[in-house]
């Protein structure tokens, strides 16, 4: 870390101190007149903040602290969307709509202030960030704080569930698998991530950062070794797994070093929940921050308590959760390592699972593990983050990128396209089509029906993507809006000896090591950010699916396919990232009075992206609500059992409403479980529809009649005691040739939780219970 230096009089402005710019710029003007004799000892100088003596004007306890702190802002807020028909994003599976919450989803912002510069992290429960998505973002930022946040210091990721509503899109490809832009889908979206920053400006107070970085091991696996091995053996060497095990933690304290929030990274695909779930979730990374802040906020109901804890995601391109690995699921047989196909059956048969029974428990065991791995990182965090901060963004025209490879020669980037690897998906959700990965050869068949309804890609984009036989060449496909992104976000921010680096895609695990790698080489050519972390925040600001290595490019596998801007997009990438790293590098050397002119301020801010007006929905409106004749809205008509045990499962069914008929389900709740406290005769809740214990389902029968299902596993903490479980909901008639709206709710009957009776036969009981509960409790 940066020492201690003793004659040091270099102040770090705080906002408090603006109105002293005249004494500290005099300080620095003298400082810098000082050192001129040596470079090293500015830049040493310039990280360390120490405050001069009479400068400080902040209420800040000084005595022991040797960094002066950062303003620190944490915030979480629910983002949820209406849970019923609307597509899920991820597995692009038409079958794969919304039909319940498992749990909800969050957004979780993180604001970093060193007085002089501010940054803004968000990691949020979706699929992607879309560059639809952060555009509404900003724009409503904009409106509500001016400049103050803007596209060069709000990093927004996603945790890459594949279990949130997609419809937040604005090019052609991603709106079709998502039924076009969803007003309702993106409103949530926007609100939420936007809330969780408004909470975490509003709570901005002096703190300090500490980091700390481990390994967790045995909760990943590639999914596409294959293309991996075609890496340089040299380079392959220098790492022991095929996956990045680390896992780093940003720890968040106050003055008193009391917790407020974590931050932490670890290279993952969030597609514990299968294909198969129809319930939005959060899934492992979601669950995982749901732990630790279910652990940090106790008492707490889920996504309430000040504590937040944010998992974001990195370089996951290759990397799966399901670490049981793929089999032919009809057979039990591995899968052909090359093509992941199987004898009978191909591609489709070919599934990853694991490591549990179900995908709950696969969920909650990968998300258990990172969570426990966070946390002893967080409890043992000790090494202080400190220096100043930087942002430095800019937007690439991705499509015409010259890399210039050695003296004589330059490779460019493509217009984007998606090879025919695409279609085969991957072992943790394959396509439905005859389509397998790793395929160098079109498939003249798909091809001829390509031709006809897309149209024929151009030879000068077949050649640029060589050796991908395209199936779509979106970069040419415009109607009725362009089909792919062309311009795209690269952007760093730096806070003290942290660089973020947010990647709009999902990068693969060699691809990442060597942008960490560049990266870090270029923050440190000017002698500073000697002890640099780097780590990449994956599926950040505009999604462009995936970025491989130029040699895994060549094996076609699916993330080969789906890298859309060619064989030389990593290349593409190295030189944009650096170029950023060493604006920032250079930052730090051009100090100057303020207005702290730096090279990062200088970058081109690159041609601005599109916001298109006309966007497609293919939605149409939820219909009116019917119910049996005699009945209510909210009626039981599955009713409780009168007893259950710890570890049973309760299950009700109500008659109910389209979820999409309660408008923002934001802060709400479908679902509550609550026991009955006899002292105050009151019903307290202890469940809601974002716990995980519960499970909302929405049924929609036919003559558009449905069922609400609620199902409550009864963990082994429940306390002994009566319990009720209620549903609410909204249905919706028409009245007098009008749509009215109107709220229902339905309660079950009143039943017991047992605790232990002491006798043989309860131990008989309880034992078979917990054999059950190792299975599929949970
Ligand atoms: C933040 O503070 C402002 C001003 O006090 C207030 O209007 C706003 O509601 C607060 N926002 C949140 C999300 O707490
Ligand atoms: C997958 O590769 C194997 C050989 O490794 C081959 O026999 C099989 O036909 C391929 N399957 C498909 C669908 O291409
Ligand atoms: C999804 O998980 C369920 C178990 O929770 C399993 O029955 C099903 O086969 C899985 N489907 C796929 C495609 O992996
Ligand atoms: C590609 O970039 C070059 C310079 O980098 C520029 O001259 C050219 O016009 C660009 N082409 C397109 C199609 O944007
Ligand atoms: C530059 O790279 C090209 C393409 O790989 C190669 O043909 C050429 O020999 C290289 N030139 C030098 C000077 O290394
Ligand atoms: C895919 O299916 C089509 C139609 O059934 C067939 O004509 C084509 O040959 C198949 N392709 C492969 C690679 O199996
Ligand atoms: C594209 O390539 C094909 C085959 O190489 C050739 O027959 C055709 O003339 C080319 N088209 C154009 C427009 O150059
Ligand atoms: C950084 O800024 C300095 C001073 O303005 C300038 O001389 C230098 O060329 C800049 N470097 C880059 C890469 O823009
Ligand atoms: C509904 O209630 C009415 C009046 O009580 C009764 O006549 C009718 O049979 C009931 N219908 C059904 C299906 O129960
Ligand atoms: C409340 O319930 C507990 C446990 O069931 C019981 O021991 C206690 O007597 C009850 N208190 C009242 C006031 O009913
Ligand atoms: C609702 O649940 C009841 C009881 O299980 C069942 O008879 C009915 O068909 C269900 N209705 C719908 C629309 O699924
Ligand atoms: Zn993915």
């Amino acid at each position: 870390m940066f020492k201690q230096q003793e004659h040091t009089l270099l102040p770090f402005p705080t906002h408090s101190m603006a109105r002293k710019k005249t004494v500290s710029c005099g300080a620095v003007a003298i400082l810098v007149v000082l050192v001129t004799g040596g470079i090293v000892t500015l830049i040493t100088l310039m990280f360390t903040r120490n405050t001069a003596p009479g400068l400080e004007s902040t209420p800040v306890p000084s005595q022991e602290t040797e960094h002066k702190p950062y303003l620190i802002g944490v915030g979480r807020a629910d983002c949820t969307g209406p849970p019923a028909e609307i597509p899920l994003m991820g597995y692009a599976n038409t079958k794969q709509t919304g039909a319940g919450i498992h749990t909800r989803l969050y957004s979780r912002a993180f604001i970093i202030d060193d007085g002089r510069k501010r940054v803004v992290f968000v990691t949020a429960d979706v699929g992607m960030v879309s560059q639809r998505l952060r555009l509404e973002v900003l724009n409503a930022l904009k409106a509500k704080y001016g400049n103050l946040y803007r596209q060069d210091n709000v990093v927004l990721s996603g945790t890459h569930t594949h279990s949130g509503l997609a419809g937040y899109f604005q090019y052609t490809l991603f709106m079709i698998t998502s039924k076009g832009y969803i007003k309702e889908s993106v409103q949530p979206l926007v609100n939420g991530i936007v809330k969780s920053i408004d909470i975490a400006h509003n709570n901005t107070k002096p703190g300090r950062i500490y980091r700390s970085r481990g390994e967790l091991e045995g909760n990943s696996v590639n999914r596409s070794p294959h293309s991996y091995m075609n890496n340089p053996e040299e380079e392959r060497n220098r790492y022991k797994w095929n996956t990045d095990k680390q896992v780093l933690v940003l720890k968040f304290t106050d003055l008193d070093g009391n917790g407020i929030g974590m931050l932490s990274w670890f290279a993952v695909h969030a597609v514990s929940m299968n294909y198969t779930n129809r319930m939005v979730s959060s899934d492992n990374m979601g669950y995982a921050s749901y732990l630790m802040e279910q652990d940090k906020n106790p008492g707490e109901l889920p996504g309430h308590g000040g504590f937040v804890a944010g998992f974001s995601s990195s370089n996951l391109g290759d990397v799966s959760p399901n670490t049981k690995g793929p089999h032919c699921v009809n057979t039990g047989l591995p899968c052909d390592y090359l093509n992941s196909s199987c004898p009978v059956g191909g591609t489709k048969m070919c599934q990853s699972s694991g490591p549990g029974e179900d995908m709950f428990e696969s969920t909650r065991i990968i998300a258990h593990n990172i969570y426990q791995k966070a946390k002893e990182l967080y409890v043992n965090a000790k090494e202080e983050v400190t220096g100043f901060l930087h942002s430095a963004h800019q937007w690439v025209d991705m499509t015409n990128v010259t890399i210039q490879i050695n003296s004589t020669h330059t490779v460019s980037t493509c217009k984007p396209a998606l090879g025919h690897s695409f279609a085969a998906g991957t072992t943790d959700g394959g396509g439905d089509l005859n389509f397998t990965q790793g395929s160098v050869e079109g498939d003249p068949f798909w091809d001829g029906i390509r031709d006809v309804i897309v149209g024929k890609p151009s030879n000068e984009t077949q050649e640029c993507h060589h050796p991908k036989p395209i199936l779509f060449s979106t970069g040419e496909m415009n109607w009725p809006l362009p089909w792919h992104p062309k311009i795209i976000d690269v952007q760093i921010i730096t806070i003290g000896s942290v660089a973020v680096v947010a990647v709009p895609g999902e990068i693969t695990t060699m691809s990442g090591r060597r942008l960490r790698e560049s990266v870090k080489q270029e923050l440190q050519s000017e002698g500073a950010f000697r002890d640099v972390e780097v780590v990449i925040a994956g599926l950040s600001n505009v999604y462009t699916h995936y970025i491989t290595t130029f040699e895994e490019y060549q094996v076609q596998r699916y993330e080969g396919a789906s890298t859309i801007f060619g064989p030389h997009t990593l290349s593409a990438y190295l030189q944009k990232y650096r170029g950023l790293a060493r604006a920032i590098a250079q930052a730090v050397m051009i100090w100057s009075c303020p207005p702290f002119q730096d090279n990062v301020s200088e970058l081109p801010t690159g041609p601005q992206p599109p916001f298109f007006k006309k966007l497609f929905n293919l939605m149409t409106a939820a219909g009116v609500d019917r119910k049996p004749e005699n009945s209510s809205f909210g009626d039981v008509v599955q009713q409780v059992y009168p007893v259950y045990r710890k570890g049973d499962v309760v299950s009700i069914t109500f008659i109910a409403g389209n979820p999409r008929h309660s408008g923002d389900i934001r802060d709400k709740t479908f679902v509550t479980v609550e026991i009955y406290d006899n002292r105050t005769d009151t019903w307290k809740t202890v469940h809601t529809d974002a716990s995980w214990e519960t499970r909302f389902h929405w049924l929609k029968g036919s003559n558009r009649q449905s069922n609400s299902t609620v199902e409550w596993y009864i963990p082994p903490s429940a306390a002994s005691g009566f319990y009720r479980i209620k549903h609410f909901g909204h249905f919706k008639q028409l009245k007098a040739l009008r749509p009215v709206i109107t709220p229902y709710e339905g309660t079950s009957d009143v039943f017991s939780v047992t605790g232990s009776f002491y006798s043989q036969r309860y131990y008989e009981a309880e034992l078979r219970m917990q054999k059950k509960e190792r299975m599929s409790y949970y």
